[in-house]
């Protein structure tokens, strides 16, 4: 099926990435209200351990308790409102979280348990003024945090669709072989665009093209060029035929995973997309994962995962040839994103045009332009069934 945009039609205005009113907005209707990735279970291992996530000014501590559960809750004590965690990671070796200013203390569930220095005071019941709490879902070993305590829609519904392409993958067992973060001068925003086409691969990938061959077209698919038809496993991007893995010489040096759906593995690799925080991929032999967080208007932390098989030896693991290509694509991606925002800075009260094959770009703006309107959309909906990594 041919999904090309067959007009003309404008980006969104360049003003929504660049001006910081619009900025803080979508961190109100968009990034405090959706799903977003904070990172592998396994990083918190002991009862106790906490790390702070950061989105926008909302600090959210996620710790384990002492049930072994992963609680999530906002970083802001109830009495006057300071930030609770003088780290950024820890861990609460007590069972205690005590506030650093008047030392009120709370248990790992949230409950306020002491207020030292307190006379009686009527009408102050503690149970009254526990944590506020944050809704946290793992699924496969991810956990995603949503900040918004009203939030109708849960983290399978918004996502079924992208959870069952790689739902054969042993996701839950993966374990992390090296994690990296790059903070680059570019909307958030930029980042989306710029994953969901693909007419920028010819000229920014030349070895991830050498191993997508529809990707040196300039194309998502086979099919986005006019009058080519056929079943999903003829036009969907795929390894070219000697090649097994995203690797600089397209071979497996883990050991690959076992039971994979034949389907879903058909091409080579397979693309889950979590918009607004996260994109994995699944290989034969490993899943990455690359997530964004917005550092203001014009910064964003982008973050690459290797996740491998549990019995993968961690000394023999060759590190450069399971991450060089994976790093190359996001570092090539950030150099030209970071042109897109710098040009975009220099005519604010421009935009742009969308060319045919960017008609995913055109269904994340359309999400975007809907949630700044109030509209309750979880996801956008993709034309495109498969995604392309741009990103
Ligand atoms: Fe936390 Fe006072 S602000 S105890
Ligand atoms: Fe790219």
């Amino acid at each position: 099926m041919n999904h090309a945009l067959g007009s003309a039609l404008p980006t969104l205005p360049f003003s929504w990435y660049v001006d910081p009113a619009h900025y803080a907005q979508e961190l109100e209707r968009i990034w405090y209200r959706d799903w977003l990735y904070a990172g592998r279970a396994s990083l918190w291992t002991r009862e106790g351990d906490y790390r702070v996530f950061t989105t926008g000014t909302r600090r959210v501590i996620v710790l384990k308790d002492a049930q072994g559960e992963l609680q999530a809750f906002l970083d802001s004590c109830r009495h006057r409102g300071s930030a609770l965690c003088t780290a950024e990671a820890g861990r609460f070796a007590t069972g205690r979280i005590t506030c650093p200013y008047h030392q009120w203390s709370y248990a790992l569930d949230g409950a306020l348990i002491s207020t030292p220095r307190r006379p009686e005071l009527a009408g102050f019941d503690p149970a009254d003024h526990g944590l506020q709490r944050v809704a946290l879902a793992c699924w496969g070993g991810f956990v995603f945090l949503n900040l918004d305590p009203a939030a109708g829609h849960s983290l399978e519904a918004a996502f079924a669709v992208e959870m069952a392409g790689v739902s054969s993958w042993p996701l839950a067992s993966l374990r992390s072989a090296h994690r990296e973060s790059h903070v680059r001068a570019f909307n958030w925003k930029v980042f989306w665009d710029n994953y969901l086409e693909c007419v920028h691969c010819p000229g920014v990938h030349p070895q991830l093209c050498d191993l997508i061959p529809v990707y040196g077209t300039g194309q998502l698919r086979l099919d986005d060029a006019a009058g080519v038809q056929g079943s999903a496993a003829d036009v969907e991007p795929r390894l070219r035929e000697d090649a097994r893995s995203w690797t600089p010489d397209g071979q497996c040096r883990l050991p690959e995973f076992a039971n994979l759906d034949p389907q879903a593995i058909a091409p080579g690799m397979r693309f889950a997309t979590f918009v607004p925080s996260v994109f994995m991929v699944a290989h034969r032999d490993y899943v990455r994962t690359v997530s964004v967080r917005p550092i203001d208007v014009a910064h964003t932390e982008v973050s690459i995962e290797w996740l491998v098989h549990p019995d993968a030896d961690p000394a023999a693991i060759d590190m450069a040839h399971l991450t060089d290509v994976g790093r190359t694509v996001v570092l090539e991606d950030a150099r030209v994103s970071e042109f897109a925002q710098r040009g975009m800075a220099a005519r604010p009260d421009g935009a742009g045009v969308l060319m045919p094959q960017e008609y995913d770009v055109r269904a994340f703006q359309q999400w975007v332009a809907a949630r700044m309107r109030g509209d309750a959309l979880a996801a956008p909906v993709w034309e495109g069934d498969v995604r392309v990594e741009a990103g």
